[in-house]
C-alpha cells in the first residue's frame, strides 16, 4: 500500500478522542506537553501507525530521513527501558535536577523516571539515528524533527507523550535494549499513551523575552 492509500484509509477513520478536543494545528502546538503518568488504556497500531507517518514525512538534511523508530509494547521490554532509565536516574542525574529544576516538575520527572511511570505507558517508542546516513553531529537535529511531529500528533489525538532522552546517556545499554546495531545512536524514547492526569496548558516565557528584532536584544515590535 503506498503512503498516499494509507493516508486515505486512517483518514476514513476518526481517531478516538474526546469530542471537544480543539486539534486547530495552533491549538494542538499551543497546548503540547510532557506528560509522564498513563492509564493502562492501550494505544492501537492504527493510532501508532499515524502518527509515525507524520514523523517519517519530517524534514531532514538533503532527505536522508535518518530516523529509525523501534515500537516497544511488551511489558518485559518496557521494563527493561524503564530499569535503564531508572539506573540512570539514580546514579547523578536526579541529583542534578533536584538542584536544577523547578519542585513541581522535579516531583513530575522523578515519578517517571524513579517510580517506572514513564516506562509503564502501553508504548514506548524509541528513536535513533543512522550514522551511516549523516553525520554523527547532525544526528539530533536531523531526527528531532520526526520526534516533534510524534509529539504534535499524539497532542491532536488527545494523548499523552513526552520527548525523554536519559535512556540515550547509555548508548550501548540503548542500543542492546532495542537490537540497534553501533551504527544508530539512540535518541530519544517516547511514551505515548493516554494521559492518567489531566495536562493543563504549558508554562512558558513570553515573546518578547525570546524574540528580537534585526538584532539580539532589541525588541521585536510584531
Ligand atoms: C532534549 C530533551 C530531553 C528531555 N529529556 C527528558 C527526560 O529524559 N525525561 C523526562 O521526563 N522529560 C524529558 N524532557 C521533557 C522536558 O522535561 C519538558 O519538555 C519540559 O520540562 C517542559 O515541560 P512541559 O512540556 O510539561 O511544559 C526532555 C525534553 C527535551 C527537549
Amino acid at each position: 500500500m503506498s503512503d498516499t492509500d494509507d493516508t486515505t484509509l486512517e483518514a476514513s477513520r476518526p481517531p478516538r478522542r474526546p469530542p471537544d478536543l480543539d486539534t486547530d494545528f495552533f491549538a494542538v502546538a499551543g497546548r503540547q506537553r510532557a506528560c509522564r503518568s498513563y492509564t493502562n488504556e492501550d494505544v492501537s497500531d492504527e493510532t501508532l501507525r499515524k502518527l509515525l507517518h507524520i514523523a517519517t514525512r519530517a524534514p531532514s538534511a538533503q532527505n536522508v530521513q535518518p530516523w529509525r523508530f523501534v515500537v516497544v509494547r511488551e511489558a518485559h521490554n518496557r521494563e527493561a527501558i524503564g530499569r535503564l532509565m531508572k539506573q540512570i536516574w539514580e546514579a547523578g542525574a536526579r541529583t542534578i535536577a533536584a538542584d536544577e529544576c523547578e519542585p513541581e516538575v522535579f516531583r513530575d520527572v522523578d515519578r517517571g523516571l524513579g517510580d517506572g511511570e514513564l516506562a509503564a505507558a502501553p508504548v514506548l517508542v524509541v528513536v535513533g539515528g543512522d550514522s551511516r546516513v549523516v553525520h554523527r553531529t547532525q544526528i539530533q537535529a536531523s531526527v528531532i524533527t520526526a520526534v516533534q511531529n510524534v509529539l504534535l500528533g499524539a497532542t491532536a489525538l488527545g494523548l499523552g507523550s513526552c520527548l525523554t532522552t536519559l535512556a540515550t546517556f547509555r548508548a550501548d545499554e540503548m542500543r542492546a535494549l532495542v537490537g540497534f546495531p553501533p551504527e544508530i545512536d539512540p535518541v530519544a524514547v517516547i511514551p505515548v499513551g493516554h494521559p492518567r492526569r489531566l495536562l493543563t496548558p504549558p508554562q512558558r516565557a513570553s515573546l518578547s523575552e525570546k524574540v528580537f528584532g534585526e538584532r539580539y536584544g532589541e525588541p521585536w515590535p510584531g
